[in-house]
């Protein structure tokens, strides 16, 4: 049962990426911080294991999300308007970035609510970038 509504988006992100390959390529880097990004907001969603030590997972793997993101790395589902569009895509970032330190400071608080809460308006900032910079996934 899950402990607190989050969208089924954020439980399909952490689903996703099997097709990823494994040799150690910065894309393969970024998918493995997003996928543990993934896991651990579905973590706290279910109220599995400490909440806090989720959300800072979180945030530091937010924290060095732009390095992973060296010019012209399209292995899987990047798309060129990350390059051309930079200054948007940082926005996008900063603002999981912020939402990710927001969700930090609610599960310190421990208050159930304000943790959903948390948890939906990152997951929506998750989304923004998506729709926007992220190709489909290969076949
Ligand atoms: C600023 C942009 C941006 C933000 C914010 C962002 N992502 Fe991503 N994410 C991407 C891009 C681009 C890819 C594709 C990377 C690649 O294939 O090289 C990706 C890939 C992923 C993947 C790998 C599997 C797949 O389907 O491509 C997961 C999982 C994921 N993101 C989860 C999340 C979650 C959860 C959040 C929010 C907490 C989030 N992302 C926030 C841009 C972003």
């Amino acid at each position: 049962m899950n402990k607190f509504l989050i969208s089924a988006a954020a439980v399909m992100f952490a689903a996703g990426a099997a097709w990823a390959g494994a040799h150690g390529s910065m894309s393969d880097k970024r998918v493995d911080a997003m996928k543990s990004i993934g896991g651990s907001m579905k973590a706290i969603g279910e109220g599995n294991g400490d909440a806090v030590q989720h959300a800072q997972n979180i945030k530091m793997q937010f924290g060095d999300m732009l390095e992973k993101f060296p010019e012209g790395s399209m292995e899987y589902r990047a798309k060129a308007n990350i390059w051309t569009d930079w200054s948007g895509f940082e926005a996008a970032m900063g603002k999981s970035n912020d939402a990710a330190a927001k969700l930090v400071t609610a599960a310190e608080g421990g208050d159930s609510s304000e943790i959903g809460n948390a948890l939906k308006n990152l997951g929506g900032t998750c989304k923004g970038c998506h729709e926007e910079y992220r190709g489909p996934k290969p076949e």
